[in-house]
Parts: structure tokens; C-alpha cells; sequence
């Protein structure tokens, strides 16, 4: 195991009707003005809106509405929000949606208090030093934004998505009512439920060894959310499925999982590049397509491990013989496994061809200066190879 630093420091509220308390929560901590950050709708058409607004209006909260957060949310709308918090004096911006909504309010956050463009921090050539608080009330089980370190932005000049970590953006609070969730489609519902496995997965394929811990539990996380997640496609009303998706979905990245491990992320590195440049892929179907060909292409260098994944998560009983066929097994169980919730596999699904794989392995090195690790070293032409493999 590695040394490390844990800090979740995100304050849960979990369980029916939660959303209620809002106004109750924010006037305790003694804020009086905030921005109300939202996306496209879905919040009134649930009737969510009017609640939270009833609740801060109850508790005395003045606020400022700035809502329309696209999925995949850009840079231009962030750069506004922070001039409107910076207008009108806001204390603590209250995202309520998915990781779009959150990610958006959380780079707004920073922004707000400093006179630095946004997109140094996504370009990290500037650090963030203070940021506006940031509650959260989650619509949708996926990102874990909720309690994560992350925010991710795409910059509409050139379609670069970038995220970048630090402890700033991790949420004052989040309320999380797994009823919120009830109305989000079968789509989205799987595209939530990849990103979360992915979320363990990414962490998951490490080269450090002894940490069991980790392992266990991210085992024990995948197992919940390959059979929570059937439940809740079945019955998207299924309050327990729900629950457990939605709480799946923040100890996946609260880092939990990562803690004691050196972790890369490969299949979110390789994922941002898809849905940076073609803006219609949601996330998790990405990441879908993407952890079948990266896997494939690297097994090889990391058979144990491989072999570990198939058994322990996927039942997979283990050929002592021939252990490459165990680890192959396995990934091809998590293909199906995705296929069967209905989520693409292959990038001509999405309608994607091999038109920009020479860009998108380009800005996936950050232009040579990085390769894609563990296992093996991809660089810009390895990098075109596992994109290759996502079209058979
Ligand atoms: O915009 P509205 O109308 O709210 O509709 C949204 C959107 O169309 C809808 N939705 C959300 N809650 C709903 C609902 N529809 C019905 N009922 C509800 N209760 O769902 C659609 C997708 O929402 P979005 O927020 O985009 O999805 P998600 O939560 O998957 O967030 C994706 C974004 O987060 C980033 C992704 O790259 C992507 O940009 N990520 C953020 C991470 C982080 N901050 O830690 C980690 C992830 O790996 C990821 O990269
Ligand atoms: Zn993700």
C-alpha cells in the first residue's frame, strides 16, 4: 500500500424527502444569499424545483437563479455564473441535478472568488487557492460529484473536456434522496450505472499491490451495482435499488477505493476525448465502449489482476491452466453485462467512425506530454490502437 491522505469532509444527508431541508440546512450554516444552479429542466418538470424554492423562501434565503446546464457542461456558461455571483454577492451556490449541474457550480465556485479565466484551472496552469461553498442536491446517480475531488468542463473552442482535482470541490453538503431519482430514464439510468463501476474500475486496475482492503471493497461495490442496477432498470421505482445505486455511486468516488493506490483513470482519460469532441455521447456509453478495447489491449501485462476482476466480480471460475482465458472471460463479462443494461459497446453505435482518432490520441497525450498508464504505456500511436479496437 501507498501512503495517502483521505479527506471526505462532504456532509450526506441520505433518505426520503431530504430535499425539504434545505432552506433549514443553509440558514444553519448562516448563509443568506445564494445562487440556485440547475439544468435543463428536469427539476420542475419533478416538481423539485418548486420545493427547494419553497424551502429557502421558508428559511429566510434570498436567491439568484442561474439554470440551462447542458450535459457535458461548457466553459462559456461557467465563465457567466461567475459574474453573476460576483454581481450579486453570492455566499454558497446550491447545485441541484446531476454531475453536469455540479461540476458547472464547482468551477464556478472558484472562479467567483479570484480574477483568473476558469480555463486555467481546467488547463492547470493555475491552482485554485479559495472557492464559494457548494451544496448539492443529486437528481442522478452516476458522477459522484456529490462527494468528489473532481470537476469536468469542455471548452466549446476546440471541444477539449478537462477536469481537474482539488479538495475545493468537494461539496459542503449533499442531499441525496434516491426518490429524486425515480424519473430518470432507462438511458441515463445505465449510463449512471457504467460511470459508477467505471469509477471503481479505473481505480481498481493498479499496479500497487497489498491492498485488500481496496480490493474488497471495490468487489464488493461492483457486485451491488451489477445486481442494484438490474433491479433499478426493472423497476425504476424500486426505492431500495435506487438507494443503493445512489449511495454506490458516492463511495465509488470519494476515493474510498483509491485511497493507498497509485491510480491513472486510463478509461476516463481515453472516455474525455469521445464526449469532448462528439458532445451527443453521455458519458457512461462512452466509457462502455471504451473499457472493452482498453482492457483487450492491455490484459496481457496484467493477467493476475485480470484474473482477480473475473472471479471476484464476475464468478468466473478461475482456469488454473490458462489464466489469460480467465482474464479475458472476465472482461468479456463486463461487456455483456453492459450490453445487457442496454449501453453501446462498439463506437459505431454511437455513430462514430475513425475520422478524428489521430486528434483525439493527440489531446489525449495533452499534445506529448503524457502517456495513458497503468500496464502499459500508451502514447499517441497505442493510444489510435485502442481506439481501433473500439470499432470492431
Ligand atoms: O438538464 P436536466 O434537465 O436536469 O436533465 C438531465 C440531463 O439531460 C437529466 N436528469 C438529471 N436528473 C434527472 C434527469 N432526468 C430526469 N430525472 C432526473 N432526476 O439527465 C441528463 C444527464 O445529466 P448529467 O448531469 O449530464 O449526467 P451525469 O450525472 O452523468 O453527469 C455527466 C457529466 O459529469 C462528468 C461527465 O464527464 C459529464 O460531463 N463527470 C464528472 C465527474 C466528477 N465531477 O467527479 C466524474 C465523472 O467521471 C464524469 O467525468
Ligand atoms: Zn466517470
Amino acid at each position: 500500500m501507498v501512503d495517502f491522505t483521505f479527506y471526505a469532509p462532504t456532509k450526506i444527508y441520505f433518505g426520503k424527502g431530504k430535499q425539504k431541508l434545505v432552506g433549514k440546512i443553509i440558514k444553519d450554516y448562516g448563509f443568506k444569499k445564494i445562487m440556485l444552479h440547475y439544468g435543463k429542466g428536469s427539476i420542475k418538470r419533478s416538481g423539485l424545483y418548486d420545493e427547494v424554492t419553497e424551502s429557502l423562501k421558508e428559511n429566510g434565503i434570498e436567491y439568484t437563479e442561474f439554470g440551462g446546464v447542458e450535459p457535458n457542461p461548457k466553459l462559456g456558461p461557467v465563465r457567466r455564473g461567475a459574474e453573476i455571483c460576483k454581481n450579486e454577492n453570492v455566499e454558497l451556490i446550491l447545485a441541484v441535478g446531476g454531475g453536469s449541474v455540479i461540476d458547472s457550480a464547482k468551477v464556478i465556485a472558484e472562479a467567483a472568488v479570484c480574477d483568473t479565466d476558469p480555463w486555467e484551472f481546467m488547463n492547470k496552469t493555475k491552482i485554485p487557492e479559495k472557492s464559494l461553498p457548494v451544496g448539492v442536491i443529486l437528481t442522478l446517480s452516476a458522477t459522484g460529484s456529490e462527494m468528489s475531488a473532481s470537476a469536468v468542463i469542455t471548452n466549446e473552442d476546440g471541444g477539449f473536456k478537462r477536469g481537474y482535482t482539488t479538495d475545493f470541490h468537494k461539496p459542503l453538503f449533499s442531499i441525496l434522496n434516491p426518490e429524486l431519482t425515480y424519473t430518470v430514464d432507462k438511458f441515463q439510468t445505465a449510463c449512471g450505472i457504467v460511470d459508477i463501476m467505471m469509477h471503481t474500475i479505473d481505480r481498481y486496475f493498479s499496479e500497487t499491490k497489498n491492498v485488500d482492503i481496496q480490493d474488497n471493497i471495490s468487489e464488493g461495490l461492483l457486485r451491488s451495482v451489477i445486481k442494484t442496477g438490474k433491479d433499478a432498470l426493472e423497476n425504476p421505482e424500486d426505492y431500495e435499488a435506487r438507494a443503493n445505486l445512489m449511495w454506490a455511486g458516492s463511495l465509488s468516488h470519494n476515493d474510498i477505493t483509491g485511497a493507498g493506490r497509485e491510480w491513472f483513470f486510463p478509461c476516463h482519460q481515453l472516455e474525455h476525448e469521445i464526449s469532448g469532441r462528439y458532445d451527443f455521447v453521455a458519458h457512461g456509453a462512452g466509457l462502455a465502449v471504451v473499457f472493452p478495447a482498453w482492457a483487450k489491449y492491455v490484459y496481457k501485462s496484467a493477467v493476475e489482476r485480470f484474473c482477480r476482476f473475473a472471479v471476484n466480480v464476475w464468478n468466473i471460475d478461475r482456469n488454473l491452466d490458462a489464466p489469460e482465458k480467465t482474464a479475458l472471460e472476465g472482461i468479456y463479462a463486463c461487456e455483456n453485462y453492459f450490453k445487457s443494461i442496454g449501453m453501446p459497446v462498439r463506437l459505431n453505435e454511437l455513430g462514430i467512425g475513425d475520422e478524428a482518432f489521430d486528434e483525439m490520441a493527440e489531446k489525449c497525450t495533452f499534445f506529448g506530454k503524457r502517456v495513458i498508464k497503468p500496464f502499459i504505456d500508451l502514447d499517441k500511436e497505442k493510444i489510435k490502437e485502442v481506439y481501433k479496437l473500439m470499432l470492431d
